[in-house]
């Protein structure tokens, strides 16, 4: 018996056999290399847990509320030495910026990669991407820099982001301070745990979640840059938000001050009900949960002034020291299978687009690494000026609502 053979009897993969028999040389060479890498223990140890109601699970967890820093009342003197700590940071060439953008956007439905959504902003359109060069090179003007920019990409997005940049003359950023690198990828498995094959006759594949970054700065030479270049503070924010503000040096002030390793800037939950993320202690360590998780009457608590405890929602606009991240490379996070639609072929070599969930999807959190830490500064800022994310097509968090966002900050 041929070694991918045994491999797929032993996991219970053995319905791969019907499609590498049909395949011509090429083709199934290159789907037993696939066979070959699989993490076979690490599949079925995620598949059990697909179905795991997590929300009992977090019941067990205590959480508390997590104390954090309005920029508002920083007072104005706090606010300029807070300020003049992270400008030297800036100035001496020691901050650099990650855009995490290796997400699959399935909300918005955009045909390519999110970054390359316009946004029909006045006074003329622009493209997330370009909205973002325009928002670091208007620092590196300010502070005299050309800030090291790095992208994160997917498997399956990589090649378009590179060519959409080269296309688009990287919208005048200096070439040599950006650099791409490809976040990891885990199988999908259907319903019955077992792999899946695409258009091409390989293993249905999906990027693993925005977790995923830790590993991959250190896979892909990305920290050993950052320390060739003297980088001690990192910010890591996500593609989709048209306000992102990814060089507020008060974040890095306040971190420093309080003598973190890690931060985060936040804006005010809207209402109780509100479908976001939130900062808060668990277990005593630094961390997010979500709304499906915070129980009704937690997520109305309020403290003395009438401000909710539970309050401070997750904008991904991240900081980290080059320590934090170098010992977070290391660590191991927790996968969160959703749910998801995914097209695939049977056996006999037919098509079939889902309209219905049919596949697990494994994903780790960014924000699990928070709990490697004791603390974290958290700065809570105005969300008119920082947040206008872009998620789903129409309604919330849609590009109707950016574009608003975005005009009224730019006065148009
Ligand atoms: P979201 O959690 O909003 O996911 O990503 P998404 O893939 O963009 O959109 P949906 O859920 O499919 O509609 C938040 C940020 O994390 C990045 C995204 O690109 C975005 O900047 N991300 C997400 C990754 O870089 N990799 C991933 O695997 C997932």
């Amino acid at each position: 018996m041929e070694r991918y053979e045994q491999i797929l009897r032993k996991n219970g993969q053995e319905h791969i056999l019907n499609y590498i028999e049909k395949l011509e040389e090429e083709k199934k060479q290159n789907l037993i290399n696939q066979i070959e890498n699989v993490d076979y223990e690490q599949l079925a140890k995620l598949y059990e847990e697909s179905n795991k109601d997590f929300s009992k699970a977090i019941k067990s967890v205590m959480i508390e509320h997590i104390p954090f820093c309005a920029k508002e009342k920083l007072g104005q003197s706090k606010c300029e030495k807070l300020k003049e700590i992270g400008e030297d940071i800036i100035k001496q060439g020691e901050y650099a910026v990650i855009t995490m953008a290796g997400g699959q956007g399935t909300r918005l439905g955009h045909d390519g990669p999110k970054g390359t959504f316009k946004l029909d902003v006045k006074p003329e359109s622009k493209y997330l991407f370009e909205i973002l060069a325009e928002n670091l090179i208007r620092n590196n003007k300010k502070y005299r820099v050309a800030l090291p920019w790095y992208i994160m990409t997917s498997t399956e997005n990589n090649e378009k982001t590179v060519s959409f940049f080269k296309e688009h003359n990287f919208f005048g950023y200096p070439k040599d301070n950006v650099k791409f690198f490809n976040q990891g990828n885990l199988p999908l498995l259907n319903e019955s745990g077992k792999l899946m094959i695409d258009e091409n006759y390989n293993i249905k594949m999906a990027s693993d979640g925005n977790g995923s970054i830790y590993k991959s700065m250190k896979k892909d030479g990305i920290l050993a840059d950052m320390k060739n270049r003297g980088i001690e503070w990192i910010f890591i924010g996500s593609v989709d938000n048209a306000l992102l503000d990814m060089c507020d040096p008060v974040l890095i002030g306040l971190t420093i001050s309080e003598g973190n390793e890690i931060a985060s800037k936040s804006v005010a939950k809207r209402n109780p009900q509100e479908r976001v993320g939130v900062f808060c202690k668990k277990n005593g360590k630094p961390g997010i949960i979500e709304y499906t998780e915070l129980p009704e009457d937690m997520a109305e608590e309020t403290d003395e002034d009438g401000e909710l405890l539970f309050g401070e929602s997750n904008i991904i606009c991240h900081l980290y020291s080059i320590n934090a991240l170098d010992s977070l490379a290391e660590k191991e996070l927790p996968y969160h299978s959703a749910h998801k639609k995914a097209n695939y072929i049977d056996e006999s070599g037919k098509l079939h687009v889902s309209t219905e969930p049919n596949a697990y999807k494994y994903e780790s959190f960014i924000f699990d690494g928070f709990g490697y830490f004791d603390n974290m500064s958290i700065l809570r800022c105005k969300r008119e000026e920082n947040f206008a994310p872009i998620k789903n097509k129409e309604g919330n968090d849609s590009p109707e609502t950016a574009i608003k966002l975005y005009n009224d900050f730019w006065g148009q």
